[in-house]
């Protein structure tokens, strides 16, 4: 483990303090964040409020495997200071180290989550090494009838419909293997920017409840096309509009990982299991497609931008450099080859919109935005006539960060860290609907 500095250490006991004086005033759901990252979960977390409920981030962890320098944790330590918060990979990390806490929390990668036969033994599920998943189903396992009372997870929307050969197989692991720990799960794509928010990120929220919480029996007493669009955790936070009870699609789970491994959605392979919202109890799920009911504000690009007079000069691009982003930008068919096969192929993309448009809500936030090099993805505006890129500032409020969070790292690094990031008006959204409705605290 890793000494902290005195400045770390001073955050530290100030957080302890505050978050001390907190227990003793209000009702708190004490939480962990996991694959905390520069902890989008916890801001939002923060953000959200019913009466005098509140959460309280009791442990985090965040470990990057890419690189020795630890960025994301350091800015997490430096933002929530230092005490109960773990950069080590989880997968060391032992299950009586973690307090035992009412909610876990995160944004856990995208992996493949099959279960091979032989890896199956007598002490429950063996997944593959290195799948993050699993650390989330050991934790939830070891900690027996400690284990949380909620889970709220994030990951890419395509988590619904992988492996491409047997899509949803991989959803349908995470969903069996929460029945067989005694949950019932919910879960929603959501675009940010269809509620409002400042950015297009379409991403899926997993929200599971424990057998005789107010959500889990909430699911039990109302009806399939209710709970889908209106009394479920999503349906009430994300209003959207009435779903035909013909349309929803109603299957029943395997118990068995290897089975689901090796047979979920074989004889369909291409069409989708899992539609964009969804719940699952008793090892049976119903899904729907999904319309946005939203009568709100929508956000556009052009309200997050700063000043131009701080703008620091190496956002702009010149002439000579424009015409490279000109080209990345434009359509092109490329001869490429193939490495291994020597097959020659032509390679062709469309145009895209250049510079990015002022009046809609920003495109996705990618890892790779920040940086000098022209690139086809990266978000160019034009300004009094001048094409620049977005800066550290901006991307952060296209997440719904507030302004500096992640200062203290090379610009390029936090653009990483904000395409890594979620918006976190949805985690508050979801964080005050959660505090509202839940009685067991
Ligand atoms: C999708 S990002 C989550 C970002 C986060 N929600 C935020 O707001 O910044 C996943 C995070 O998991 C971390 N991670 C990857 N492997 C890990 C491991 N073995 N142990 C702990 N964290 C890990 C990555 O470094 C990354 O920050």
């Amino acid at each position: 483990m890793k000494t902290p500095t005195l400045f770390n250490l001073f955050q530290g006991i100030k957080e302890h303090k505050n978050m001390n004086m907190k227990v003793s005033q209000s009702n708190c759901i004490t939480t962990i964040e996991l694959f905390a990252g520069v902890g989008g979960f916890r801001i939002g977390l923060k953000n959200a409020k019913h009466s005098n409920k509140n959460f309280h981030i009791v442990w985090s962890n965040q470990w990057e495997p890419s690189t020795k320098i630890q960025h994301a944790s350091q800015i997490y330590e430096k933002q929530f200071g230092y005490t109960n918060h773990s950069n080590e990979d989880i997968s060391k990390v032992k299950t009586s180290d973690i307090p035992d806490h009412q909610m876990l929390v995160g944004g856990f990668p995208c992996q493949d989550y099959s279960v091979a036969s032989t890896l199956k033994n007598s002490h429950g599920i063996n997944g593959k090494k290195g799948v993050l998943w699993w650390e989330i189903y050991r934790i939830l396992e070891e900690k027996k009838d400690k284990a949380p009372k909620y889970l709220l997870l994030e990951n890419v929307d395509r988590l619904l419909k992988s492996p491409a050969s047997q899509r949803g197989r991989d959803f349908a692991i995470i969903l069996s293997s929460l029945n067989a720990l005694g949950y019932a799960v919910e879960w929603r794509v959501i675009n940010a920017s269809e509620y409002g928010m400042p950015q297009r990120r379409r991403r899926v929220f997993i929200f599971a409840s424990k057998k005789d919480t107010t959500f889990y029996n909430n699911l039990k007493a109302n009806s399939i096309a209710d709970n889908l669009d209106k009394t479920g955790l999503f349906g009430k936070a994300f209003p959207i509009k009435k779903i035909d009870s013909k349309k929803v699609i109603t299957q029943q789970l395997s118990s068995d990982l290897v089975d689901i491994t090796d047979n979920f959605n074989k004889n369909s392979p291409k069409t989708n299991a899992f539609l964009e919202t969804g719940y699952m109890i008793d090892s049976v799920y119903h899904t729907a497609k999904i319309e946005t009911n939203y009568s709100g504000k929508y956000s556009v690009l052009g309200d997050f931008l700063q000043d131009e007079d701080s703008v620091p000069k190496e956002f702009y691009i010149d002439e000579e450099e424009l015409k490279k982003w000109k080209y990345q930008k434009g359509s092109k068919s490329i001869e490429r080859v193939n490495k291994t096969t020597g097959h020659k192929y032509k390679y062709a993309e469309g145009s895209m919109g250049f510079p990015d448009c002022l009046n809609k809500p920003s495109r996705t936030i990618i890892t790779g935005e920040g940086g000098k090099s022209a690139s086809r993805f990266k978000h160019v505006v034009k300004i009094n006539g001048k094409y620049r890129r977005l800066t550290p500032i901006e991307l952060e409020r296209l997440n719904m960060f507030p302004d500096n969070h992640t200062i203290g790292v090379t610009d390029t690094k936090r653009a990483f860290l904000m395409g890594n990031a979620l918006v976190v008006g949805i985690v508050e959204r979801l964080g005050n609907l959660i505090l509202k409705e839940i009685d067991e605290i």
